[in-house]
């Protein structure tokens, strides 16, 4: 069990105004902000973010969508930070997503979610390093 995890404000969420909102519940929920910037994917840069899921049907959407526009990237600290982050954005599809989650609240559909968060402690630290130096954090 690792204490951190990486999270991304996702476009559609930016444009609509709720950065704030979702960091204010983020840090209510006990997630303390490592390193933190706002910034814009390339469609390349946002493919090799997600390159774990190439071959899926979804892959050319989901670089669409995650290069539209600006995001908000940090990096979390916990206890049990992946598997706790996970629970507090809810599940992917926003219908199946439990009332009181991030996605619940502010997803629009199963491609645009709102929020990215770790599946793992390996990705997490991957995802990190993607972002951020170790001048980047804190
Ligand atoms: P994320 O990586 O963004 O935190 O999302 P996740 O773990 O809950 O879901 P994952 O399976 O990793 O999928 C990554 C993102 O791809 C988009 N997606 N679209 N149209 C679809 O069926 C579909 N399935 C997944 C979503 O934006 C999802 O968050
Ligand atoms: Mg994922």
């Amino acid at each position: 069990m690792s204490n951190r995890t990486f999270t991304m404000i996702k476009p559609d969420a930016f444009a609509d105004g709720h950065t704030g909102s979702i960091l204010k519940q983020i840090e209510a929920a006990g997630f303390k902000l490592i390193a933190m910037k706002l910034t814009r994917l390339s469609a390349e840069k946002a493919g090799e973010f997600y390159a774990i899921h190439k071959e899926r049907p979804f892959y050319g959407e989901l670089v669409e969508f995650m290069s539209s526009g600006p995001i908000v990237a940090a990096i979390l600290e916990k206890d049990n930070a992946v598997a706790d982050f996970r629970t507090l954005i809810g599940a992917t599809n926003p219908a199946q997503a439990a009332d009181g989650t991030i996605r619940k609240l502010y997803a629009k559909s199963v491609g645009e979610n709102a929020i990215h968060g770790s599946d793992s402690d390996e990705n997490a630290a991957i995802e990190g390093n993607f972002f951020f130096s170790a001048f980047e954090r804190i």
